[in-house]
């Protein structure tokens, strides 16, 4: 059915959450078991309160964050969107991820509504730096000002321009398929519930269920997406 809604469908949005990359051997947040946030407390290490009354745990916490997306990469389901983009099956990708996976894998239109851990950048003047300087130990900018990842920590707002993209290609689709994703932070979670209301079909392949699993026209669980995406892919072809 997936792959017969991909052939059919105009504008083919995919959004994209940690799920997504846990077949690479990055660890979810929220999984039973293998979540982050099982072991610690987010707002205690990715918080804007963390960054500035924390900094020795953000800090090591954030250079084992950057050491795993150098010492992992985009497994076969992140290369099979970016064929279907080239084969006009995908239109955009927004992803909460901040691995940096999907361009890695040859995505072109993909947005980062949660930043990225690709690169960093001075928390007083904005200046940004490759996140390599980070992990190198540098965490001060030329103007003495922290030099922080540019993803979004808890308490911020996301990039404004991220955003705008995302609702505009959110607003065109037809087929909005979420991948890996419990759909429990907000604002990200806002997208799949305006494109269903804006009449797309809306598709979760998510490991466990999640709280808009009613609403979908199509639920796909305890299936690894890797494979999910494999199939559909036999079957386009
Ligand atoms: N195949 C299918 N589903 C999977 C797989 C897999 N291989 N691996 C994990 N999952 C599912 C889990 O069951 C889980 O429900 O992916 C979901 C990931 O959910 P979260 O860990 O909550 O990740 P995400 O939804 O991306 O979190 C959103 O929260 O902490 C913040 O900024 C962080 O962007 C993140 C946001």
């Amino acid at each position: 059915m997936l792959a017969q809604w991909l052939r059919e469908s105009t504008h083919t949005v995919v959004f994209t959450g940690a799920g997504m990359s846990t077949e690479s051997g990055l660890p979810d947040f929220r999984s039973a078991r293998t979540g982050l946030w099982n072991k610690v407390d987010p707002t205690r290490l990715a918080s804007i309160d963390a960054l500035e009354r924390n900094r020795e745990e953000f800090l090591t916490f954030y250079q084992k964050r950057l050491q795993s997306v150098q010492d992992y990469k985009p497994h076969a389901g992140h290369e099979l969107l970016a064929k279907w983009e080239k084969m006009g099956l995908v239109q955009a990708i927004i992803t909460q991820n901040v691995d940096g996976f999907h361009h890695q894998a040859g995505s072109e239109n993909v947005i980062e509504l949660h930043g990225t851990l690709r690169t960093v950048h001075c928390h007083k003047c904005g200046r940004s730096y490759p996140s390599r300087v980070f992990a190198e130990g540098n965490h001060t900018c030329e103007c003495s000002g922290f030099l922080r990842p540019s993803v979004v920590l808890f308490g911020e707002m996301l990039p404004y321009g991220a955003v705008e993209q995302a609702e505009v290609e959110t607003g065109k689709a037809d087929l909005f398929i979420v991948l890996g994703s419990s759909l429990t932070v907000s604002p990200a979670n806002f997208f799949p519930v305006e494109a269903k209301e804006n009449g797309a079909k809306l598709v979760i392949v998510n490991m466990e269920e999640t709280d808009y699993d009613d609403m979908a026209d199509l639920v796909i669980h305890d299936r690894k997406i890797g494979e999910v995406l494999q199939e559909v892919d036999e079957e386009l072809n």
